[in-house]
């Protein structure tokens, strides 16, 4: 068997770490034979068997990455700031603190997408469920605090709710909440990087499967990265599934740009705190107090763009590589395309989906798309 891990959740608490690997992770214990390890991240530490005695079916799986794989993430991250200009991949804003942070921003009054994609979908969720039709299994990818899907469930009824997100203890407390209050509902959390094809628990039927993907999320992917997503979302949805997206449409320049540059620094603390993921990752000294938050319009892309900007001369190091930054030299952290709809359509229809369905709100300024597999 190759390098893999897997993270197993019980409903009773605790999480145990089970691999079979060519190597062990960088913490764990070996059980004996090719299967070992485990440890408990938080809470005292206790061994399990692979498959412990008094274990209740696992709620979630995730698939960790593996050696070799933490240590290609690292070359390309070394070499994405070796660029010019330097570029640092979106979903490394997310780890604990960014999750919070991100969540602080959809509470800010110039922050519209949140609130304008909820409004959305509490008044078209009847519609919505009618356009779907029976949906067995609701899998939301980048689903984050799971908050958008409550305004789902009671309209679509699933039997079964998978949260797929790059940020796995953040995903994983969030669907342990909705577990708790949607009573019946079965749940499960995968950790995964949706850039390549996700692998769901063996349990999640093929068959009336709804992929959900809101906060226009697919817009902090270059078109040609979006297309191949929506191609991988249509495989994951399955013969006569569907997808449910969420797309942030053009709007005045001082709406989108305030959106992302509020008042009270909070999109600037966000966009900072990835350098101290990025030292996390990469093991680099990054100083985040040395960079400033830059956002604006970009007409010509049709984007707005996050960028950090080097506040004096800065010199960066890591294990393997040494960057040094000019003053005002930028690093490129975020787009985010703003695409017309008839435009998206169209992307959607490129990728093999038919019969698409639109919602937008008064002002146009967001649209909840659902489309057939
Ligand atoms: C902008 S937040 C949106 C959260 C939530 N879906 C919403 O609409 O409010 C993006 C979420 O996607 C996750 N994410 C970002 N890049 C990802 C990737 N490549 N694979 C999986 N999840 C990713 C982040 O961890 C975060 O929870």
């Amino acid at each position: 068997m190759g390098p893999w891990h897997a993270l197993l959740s019980y409903p009773k608490g605790g999480r145990a770490w089970i691999g079979w690997s060519q190597g062990l992770p960088p913490a764990g214990e070996r059980l004996g034979g090719q299967a070992f390890l485990l440890l408990f991240r938080e809470g005292p530490r206790m061994l399990l068997s692979a498959a412990p005695a008094d274990a209740q079916a696992p709620t979630s799986m995730a698939m960790l990455p593996d050696l070799p794989a933490t240590h290609h993430a690292r070359k390309v991250l070394g070499h994405d700031l070796m660029r010019t200009p330097a570029r640092i991949g979106a979903k490394y804003f997310y780890d604990q603190r960014g999750c919070e942070l991100f969540e602080a921003i959809t509470r800010l009054p110039e922050y519209y997408p949140t609130r304008t994609e909820k409004a959305l979908l509490q008044a078209r969720g009847a519609d919505i469920a009618r356009s779907v039709g029976p949906c067995t299994s609701l899998i939301e990818l980048g689903a984050g605090n799971c908050e958008k899907v409550r305004l789902l469930l009671s309209a679509l009824q699933p039997q079964c709710f998978v949260g797929v997100d790059v940020a796995g203890d953040f995903v994983q407390a969030a669907v342990e909440r909705l577990a708790r209050e949607f009573p019946g509902l079965e749940v499960c959390a995968v950790e995964a990087d949706i850039t390549a094809p996700v692998a769901l628990p063996a349990r999640i039927a093929a068959e009336g499967r709804l992929v959900f993907y809101p906060g226009s999320s697919i817009g902090n992917f270059d078109p040609d990265q979006s297309m191949t997503l929506l191609r991988q979302m249509r495989t994951l949805a399955g013969a006569g599934g569907g997808l449910l997206i969420g797309i942030d449409l053009p709007k005045d320049l001082q709406v989108l740009e305030a959106a992302y540059n509020d008042a009270a620094g909070v999109t600037a603390e966000f966009n900072r705190n990835v350098l101290r993921h990025v030292n996390q990752c990469l093991d680099s000294d990054f100083d985040p107090a040395q960079w400033a938050h830059v956002a604006f319009f970009n007409a010509a892309h049709s984007r707005m763009e996050m960028h950090l900007q080097a506040l004096q001369a800065v010199q960066v190091r890591w294990p393997g590589g040494a960057r040094a930054f000019a003053q005002g030299e930028r690093i490129h952290t975020e787009n985010s395309y703003k695409y017309p709809l008839p435009l998206f359509l169209q992307m959607l229809t490129q990728a093999g989906f038919k019969a698409c369905k639109a919602w937008t709100d008064e002002r146009d300024w967001f649209a909840v798309i659902h489309a057939r597999a």
